[in-house]
């Protein structure tokens, strides 16, 4: 799959594009359906050093390239460049440093990712290094030949209008506040009730050890297409989560195995290791090299 999409990326330096224009623009290069969930999943832990690491060693912090805010007390949901995360660079594998933020962070509530066991978070973080590493694979491909300038990456760049902006902000609601588009009524009532009555002093924790619930990992494909008309996420968390809860409903986010058992890791192995369709990391790929070059 990956070489026919290559093939399409040759050639098609163009005169601008339009964001009408970008769909069809995309699906000629290749790029899937599932790009902006897709892309949204795979970036919205990603730190600067691992674009570095995994992508490009001289990227900046200007590096255009959007992630979920991990300070999830903070009214920023989204990040405009990764950051630097701050590993101990006195570690020399990225495995090793990878395993040190993880561990030095693991009492922070509000942080990172909610109601994960130390284990979760461990499968998490050592998942995304996997997809970045095969996304980097074929970035080294993509860019001996595709053009900067061309208008697949003006429609992959264009984060505002090809909804990926508009992903990261549902991860980031789906991490706050897990299960928040199960559509399960009982749950997203009681995010409204909580956040009305208490905007201020919001215990998210409270509702993570009451509620077995998170955000999945799974990336099978379904349940992942959203329609995000009417949502306008320049919106605070307190006047979206009723639409949040109505409107986008996916009945994702009721995953309630935790990484403690060899039996429960056997469910997580599965996750991991199918999670991602493997046009994902093509279209991960395309849209690291647009924005970094
Ligand atoms: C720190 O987090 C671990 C793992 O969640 C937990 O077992 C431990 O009790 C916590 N310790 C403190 C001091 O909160
Ligand atoms: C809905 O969520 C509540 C609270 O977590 C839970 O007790 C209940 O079993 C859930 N209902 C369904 C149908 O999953």
């Amino acid at each position: 799959m990956m070489f026919v999409a290559l093939v399409f990326l040759i050639g098609t330096v163009g005169a601008g594009s339009t964001s009408e224009e970008c769909p069809r623009i995309l699906d000629a290069a290749g790029i899937s359906k599932m790009f902006a969930p897709m892309v949204a999943h795979s970036i919205h832990s990603l730190t600067l050093e691992d674009i570095r690491y995994f992508f490009k060693e001289d990227a900046t912090e200007e590096n255009g390239v959007p992630t979920v805010n991990i300070d999830l007390m903070s009214d920023t949901r989204i990040l405009p460049n990764a950051p630097l995360a701050g590993y101990d660079e006195d570690f020399s594998t990225q495995s090793m440093k990878t395993f040190d933020l993880v561990m030095r962070n693991m009492n922070r509530t509000w942080w990172g990712i909610t109601n994960f066991n130390t284990l979760d978070k461990l499968t998490h973080a050592f998942h995304m290094a996997e997809v970045w590493d095969s996304a980097a694979e074929q970035y080294r491909l993509v860019k001996r030949l595709l053009d900067p300038e061309s208008d697949i990456c003006g429609c992959v760049t264009n984060v505002a209008e090809n909804d990926i902006l508009n992903y990261l902000n549902l991860m980031a609601f789906k991490i706050k506040y897990p299960g928040i588009t199960s559509g399960n009524k009982t749950l997203t009532d009681h995010y409204l009730e909580s956040r009305e009555r208490r905007s201020a002093d919001f215990d998210l924790y409270d509702i993570e050890s009451r509620y077995h619930m998170r955000y999945a990992l799974t990336l099978s494909g379904e349940g992942l297409q959203a329609d995000f008309d009417g949502i306008d996420f320049d919106l605070s968390d307190i006047e979206l989560l009723k639409d949040i809860a109505e409107k986008l409903v996916d009945d994702e986010g009721v995953v309630t195995v935790h990484a403690d058992s060899a039996e429960h890791w056997e469910v997580w192995r599965k996750m991991v290791k199918h999670g991602m369709e493997e046009s994902g990391y093509y279209d991960l790929a395309v849209f690291m090299f647009c924005m970094l070059n």
